[in-house]
């Protein structure tokens, strides 16, 4: 016992002498070294990433910001003043590369001042230009594709001073990387890559390869992460999102899924093709309105029979028609919006008449409008750039004038309903107001009152003006 005793003893002094060598050591530490932290932060690079083009090129963007933010670099707010700039940029027409262009010579006395600093170009152009680029402009010194990001640090860290990685993958899903989204309401996650469909005006499925899913498990695991980190709404992404097919399990198996998921107000999904929508698609919708939001883009592209053949668009006028009752028929105050191109090769006026048609039927809620652009190695490259530009402008304004007028008739169809909204912001224009999103993505302003981001709230529509709904009490 006594020898117990003693021991017990000898462990605190032991013990209490431990504590104070670590005391002394922590203290020393901090105070001789706090001045040099900054020259320690100093060590970490600084990277800067621009980001041009589509949803995804966001979503990459966030997942290579989050690599990179992982070990050892940190995100500074311009060019000037980082070690490493990245542009992920897009290919999708020709003046999206125009752009990207010329932002490199922009920087390009950035690389004269300092030989150290890498530039990347990564994304779309990346895959679509490769070499070429870095023959044109040898001051670029990395060449990403979209399925090469996990290799960055390994890039980055390399001797080498010009890189090309633009292998396609048949598998990368980007599983298991966390994307660091900046704080909101709304987290992308991206649960399908790449495209099957070859539109025969589209470079996508040359820029991301062929059509892979991530299984149901690591997108619910991310929703439910991206909930915990505060999001409350989640829209699934993917070039042909509904084609999602990871081994077996289908679009509506994940989305059911995910409706089970606590805290989630709102899931959102873009873009489907109209191919792949269902009538078992509009039943979930229909059985989990609100949470699924009542809002569907739906790709139209062109309006004649003869030019959608052309662009391998797999159905009819008629057939797309008759989809778009399908889904009024499930979910009748459904917002339904659109793309269209114009001018495709050999696109007459009657065949734009067409377009113009399915218009005046579907009576859009709002429509992204695009001249064609030739992309080298598609199919429809070969068969010319027959529309003149005049043309291509004058169909493009008449477009604009129609889809114009639609929007606006569809939000004055909602002037004295009781809508849910998704609070956001304060409103860009006044501090007494705030803005948020009805589930058929539309913007409403209203009051103020005790309201914060986030909330899910109900209220009377009492204005529509331009592309915005207010909520106003004196309306
Ligand atoms: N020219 C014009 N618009 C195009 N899009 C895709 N490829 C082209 C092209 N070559 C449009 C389509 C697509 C959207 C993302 O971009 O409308 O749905
Ligand atoms: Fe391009 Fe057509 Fe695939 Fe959409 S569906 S990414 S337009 S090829």
């Amino acid at each position: 016992m006594v020898v117990n005793i003693t021991d017990y003893r000898l462990q605190l002094r032991s013990h209490d002498f431990c504590l104070l060598v670590f005391v002394s050591w922590f203290l020393s530490f901090h105070f001789l070294l706090l001045p040099y932290l900054p020259i320690f932060r100093s060590m970490k690079k600084r990277f800067y990433i621009e980001t041009y083009g589509c949803q995804m090129n966001e979503y990459d963007s966030e997942i290579l910001t989050g690599i990179l933010q992982s070990h050892d670099y940190i995100l500074c707010n311009s060019a000037e003043e980082a070690d490493v700039i990245l542009l992920n940029t897009c290919s999708v027409r020709d003046n999206a590369e125009l752009k990207i262009h010329s932002r490199l010579g922009e920087l390009k006395h950035l690389k004269d001042n300092n030989p150290d600093l890498k530039l990347g170009v990564v994304g779309c152009m990346a895959q679509n230009l490769k070499k070429e680029l870095i023959d044109t402009k040898p001051y670029v010194n990395m060449i990403l594709g979209p399925d090469s990001y996990r290799d960055i640090l390994k890039h980055l860290g390399a001797e080498e001073t010009h890189i090309i990685d633009t292998k396609l993958s048949k598998f990368e899903v980007y599983d298991g990387l966390f994307p660091a989204r900046k704080e909101g309401v709304n987290a992308w996650i991206s649960i399908m890559r790449g495209c099957d469909k070859f539109c025969s005006y589209c470079i996508v499925p040359y820029t991301r390869g062929r059509e892979r899913s991530r299984s149901i498990e690591s997108i619910v695991d991310e929703a439910k992460r991206s909930i915990d980190q505060g999001f409350v709404e989640i829209t699934l992404l993917g070039q042909n999102v509904n084609s999602f097919d990871h081994e077996g399990d289908k679009f509506p198996a994940l989305l059911k899924a995910l409706t089970k998921v606590d805290g989630l107000k709102r899931l959102r999904y873009t873009s489907p093709h109209p191919q792949d929508v269902d009538e078992e698609l509009m039943r979930m919708h229909a059985e989990y309105k609100p949470l699924i939001a009542n809002h569907i883009h739906l790709p139209l592209q062109a309006g004649s029979d003869a030019v959608l053949k052309a662009m391998n668009r797999t159905y009819s006028q008629e057939h797309y028609l008759q989809l778009v009752d399908m889904i009024r028929k499930y979910v009748p105050d459904i917002g339904i919006t659109t793309d269209i191109i114009v001018g495709f090769p050999e696109e007459t006026d009657a065949d734009f008449r067409e377009t113009l048609k399915v218009m005046e039927y579907v009576k859009y809620d709002n429509a992204y409008t695009f001249k064609y652009s030739p992309r080298p190695y598609t199919k429809a490259f070969k068969m010319g750039d027959t529309v003149s530009e005049l043309d291509k402008s004058a169909r493009l304004t008449e477009l604009i004038v129609m889809q114009k007028a639609h929007t606006l008739e569809r939000l004055r169809q909602m002037i004295g309903k009781d809508v849910e909204i998704l609070v956001e912001a304060r409103s860009k224009k006044s501090s007494e107001e705030m803005r948020g999103r009805t589930a058929c993505n539309k913007i409403v302003v209203f009051p103020k009152g005790n309201y914060k981001p986030k909330d899910l709230i109900t209220r009377r529509i009492t204005d529509a003006q331009g592309v915005t709904l207010f909520s106003r009490p004196n309306n």
